[in-house]
């Protein structure tokens, strides 16, 4: 008696594995998709073609003009370091805080430093490698001269032999380092 149960429940167990193990069986039929929600519907994917449109791309270039939420940078003294006559200025467009100084020193030490020196004395690590330009010493009366305005665009598109900062140095950053090069430079 007993040896036949177990029988019947190998048995049984072969007859499950058989009929349900269909996994990875090739099938051309859909699988069935109980509550699809809005998993299948017509809509382009990013990137894909377009049949409507005459170019043939789904993903549509912005109206010209087109400005992103909360990236308008109409401010040109803030955002280019130059006035409404397109001459750089003197002065950055705002009064320099404490806060300023210590975040752009840490900036500065970061992103300028490697080239201008941890002095900012225009000894960086970089002449060591026989960097054939000495990058400029911020304590140079023709440096203490420049205006505001210039220094962020030297950081923003650099200048001459340095090369451009913008991805690595946030508008607000840039501000910062010239706040910390101006109180070095009081000194
Ligand atoms: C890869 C090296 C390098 C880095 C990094 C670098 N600089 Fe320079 N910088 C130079 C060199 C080289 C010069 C001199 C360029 C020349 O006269 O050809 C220079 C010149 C300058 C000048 C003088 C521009 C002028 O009108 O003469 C300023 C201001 C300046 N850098 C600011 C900065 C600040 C601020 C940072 C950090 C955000 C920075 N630089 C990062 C290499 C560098």
């Amino acid at each position: 008696m007993k040896k036949q149960l177990t029988q019947i429940i190998v048995l049984a167990g072969a007859i499950f594995l058989i009929a349900t193990c269909g996994r990875g069986n090739f099938s051309e039929k859909p699988p069935i998709h109980l509550n699809p929600n809005m998993d299948s519907q017509a809509k382009y994917k990013a990137q894909s073609k377009s049949n409507f449109f005459v170019d043939s791309a789904t993903m549509r270039t912005p109206v010209e003009g087109t400005v992103a939420r909360g990236q308008l940078r109409e401010d040109d003294a803030y955002y280019h370091g130059k006035d409404a006559s397109g001459e750089f200025i003197t002065s950055a467009p705002m009064a320099f805080s404490t806060e300023m100084v210590t975040r752009g020193e840490e900036r500065f030490k970061i992103y300028c430093a490697a080239c201008h020196g941890m002095n900012a004395d225009g000894k960086g690590k970089i002449l060591f490698y026989k960097y054939p330009i000495p990058p400029a010493n911020f304590y140079d009366e023709r440096i203490k001269k420049l205006s505001d305005g210039h220094m962020f665009n030297a950081i923003t598109a650099g200048w001459l032999n340095m090369p451009s900062l913008k991805a690595q140095v946030s508008v607000e950053d840039r501000w910062a380092i010239i706040s910390y090069i101006r109180s070095l430079q009081k000194n």
